[in-house]
């Protein structure tokens, strides 16, 4: 908290912070009057409003909003968890709250809650592996929250890979290496490859199928935890979309993914925690058998989810 205060010591404020308190194990001990931010701060002359302890994982904070704004904060401070930092952050740009100066612990140690801020921060490639964020409580609370969660649209933090088909996987590896520098980071004989760039990458930014001819297979989007996967693939269900392909992971990548069939035949993978291969590390590309080519578990794909309906225009989707 010294580390913070120091910061916020060079940056002209009113010295009022807005402290964001889950109602959870670090909310309480953040917000304790004894050893919490209030009386760590008091000695620097820093005043703290709290939030009030607010439900994890919830989709409105309008009401700590108002508290900080009605308070004068210029600062904010807390330990929320990622998704609910972006949710405070994106609304407290909306509601016209606009601080001088946030310290954020625990939340924005996950670059996928940063990014998916958009214009609200500063973008930046990946040039780490991006977090996933598992859900889990700690002994004595529920993780999955107090009873059923609302439908949420899941927004991916970026694009993260596309998948096309080509009638020659090996041509189509040296081409790219070629062009693009890109190198190979496994495949499975000439049936599938995956490819990495070199400045730090997830395992593939670009993987390659084997068809009759061109064609885009998928489009893979990152989120940020496997519950982003499942509620994800729950929300398009609930819109009408539910041929696909998941819950499952990947061998070659080991990402976990849900596929979701678009009206055209292609598919957008909900994808997290994929390898990452950093800048300048030597990866020994692996020849992988047929069976590990799809999935490390899973259920059985839909008996179309390698075709190309580009090639094949006039084929029917499976009713
Ligand atoms: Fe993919």
């Amino acid at each position: 908290m010294s580390v913070f205060a120091n910061m916020w010591d060079t940056v002209t404020t009113n010295r009022k912070v807005g402290g964001l308190f889950p109602n959870d194990e670090d909310g309480r001990a953040w917000s304790d009057d004894k050893n919490g931010i209030p009386a760590l701060l008091s000695p620097r002359n820093y005043g703290v409003v709290p939030s009030g302890f607010y439900r994890n994982l919830g989709d409105d904070f309008s009401a700590v909003i108002a508290k900080f704004k009605a308070g004068g904060c210029e600062i904010v401070s807390g330990a929320p968890l990622p998704p609910d930092f972006t949710t405070f952050w994106t609304q407290a740009r909306q509601q016209g709250f606009r601080p001088k100066a946030a310290s954020i612990a625990k939340a924005i140690l996950f670059p996928a809650a940063v990014e998916v801020l958009g214009d609200a921060a500063l973008k930046t490639s990946p040039d780490r592996k991006a977090a996933a964020y598992f859900n889990s409580a700690p002994a004595g609370r529920r993780g999955s929250g107090l009873g059923h969660i609302e439908l949420k649209q899941i927004l991916p933090t970026r694009l993260a890979h596309c998948l096309i088909f080509t009638s020659d996987v090996h041509g189509a590896i040296g081409y790219y290496e070629k062009v693009l520098g890109l190198r190979l980071s496994d495949h499975s004989g000439g049936n599938v490859a995956f490819m990495h760039g070199v400045h730090g990458s997830d395992h593939h930014l670009l993987a390659l199928a084997r068809s009759s001819g061109p064609g885009l297979h998928h489009c893979s989007w990152d989120v940020g935890s496997i519950d982003d996967i499942g509620r994800g693939a729950l929300y398009m269900a609930d819109k009408g979309y539910k041929r696909g392909w998941g819950v499952g992971r990947h061998t070659i990548g080991s990402n976990y993914f849900h596929y979701v069939q678009d009206p055209w035949g292609g598919f957008s993978e909900y994808s997290c925690d994929i390898d990452y291969i950093p800048k300048g590390f030597l990866w020994n590309a692996r020849d992988f058998a047929d069976e590990d080519g799809l999935a490390f578990w899973g259920p059985q794909p839909p008996a179309d989810f390698v075709h190309n309906y580009e090639m094949d225009p006039d084929a029917r989707l499976p009713a």
